[in-house]
């Protein structure tokens, strides 16, 4: 979970996602770093980011990797998730996990004798997007500590922003929460926050959040999270970042969003040079390059 990290784990972590960022860039071998590592990645839910980052991180690092997916696999059997791990397990050094519960990245490390990385648990937690994340804002701003960082959207629903709240709390930064009614941060986050110290706001519309804000974090609103599809209507829709809105922003602002996006962020905005979230999407790769060096005892 977010909350794992230290400080220094972070900088070590962001050290390295900036070497191998640099490396790839100049072209530079990487595939010894990783030469003979098995990552299993295993999905249970849809992922283009998550999945295909990890994926090219191991194979530029040298490494291999297994494709375990749930409409492909003995899942499809009746197999459990605690069986299908322990089996994965044997194939490989590394399980990366997604699943719709948010429990399972822990159960799947209690039986697991190889380490396990969360790649998303349900409407729980998200801590590799957290952590590039940070890295981003660290890219694009130079700093985190002083920051006001606004999310936006889905905040009951959306684990990148439970997780990236959480990780911020290491810290000096103002959280401000825009949401529809009724998709507001879970109460345990919110305490969370609070328990660090950590300046929380709760703001009614973008145009009250976007004058001050040095980042704002954009998030849809996850249809597959709504019962009822009524429900999904009311909120769909109502907070949509546009050229316009953005005449509100400073010039140094910068907008970032994990992706996938429905219509919350205008693609008239993607060529503003303060929509960085492609760029984003990129680092994702570099900090997982870094995170899986980490874990595999390779850094
Ligand atoms: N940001 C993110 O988790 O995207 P995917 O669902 O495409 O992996």
């Amino acid at each position: 979970a977010a909350e794992n990290f230290s400080r220094d784990a972070l900088y070590r972590i962001f050290y390295l996602a900036g070497t191998y960022r640099t490396s790839v860039a100049k072209d530079r071998p990487l595939d010894h770093v990783l030469k003979g590592k098995v990552m299993a990645l295993m999905f249970y839910e849809a992922s283009t980011r998550t999945s295909c980052s990890f994926d090219s991180a191991m194979q530029r690092l040298g490494g291999r990797v297994l494709h375990f997916n749930e409409s492909t696999s003995s899942v499809k059997k009746g197999e459990t998730l605690e069986d299908s791990v322990r089996t994965m397990a044997g194939y490989s050094d590394v399980i990366v996990l997604r699943h719709p519960s948010p429990t399972a990245a822990g159960r799947a490390a209690e039986v697991s004798p190889r380490p396990v990385i969360n790649a998303g648990s349900g409407t729980g937690e998200h801590p590799t997007q957290a952590l590039l994340d940070v890295f981003t804002i660290r890219e694009e701003i130079g700093t985190v500590n002083g920051l006001t960082i606004t999310m936006v959207g889905d905040l009951k629903n959306g684990r990148t922003v439970h997780s990236l709240a959480r990780l911020l709390t290491l810290y000096k930064v103002h959280l401000k929460y825009v949401c529809p009614p009724g998709l507001e941060m879970p109460q345990e986050v919110v305490d969370f926050v609070a328990a660090q110290a950590v300046k929380q706001t709760h703001c009614t519309s973008l145009e009250e959040a976007l004058p001050d804000s040095d980042v704002i974090y954009m998030t849809r609103v996850q249809r597959e999270r709504f019962a009822d599809t009524a429900d999904y209507e009311r909120c769909a829709g109502r907070l949509v970042l546009t050229p316009q809105l953005m005449t509100l922003a400073g010039p140094r602002t910068v907008v970032l969003h994990p992706l996938p996006r429905v219509d919350e962020v205008s693609t008239e905005l993607d060529g503003d040079p303060r929509a960085a979230y492609f760029r984003q999407a990129e680092y994702g790769m570099y900090v997982r390059m870094a995170l899986l060096t980490t874990v595999l005892g390779r850094a």
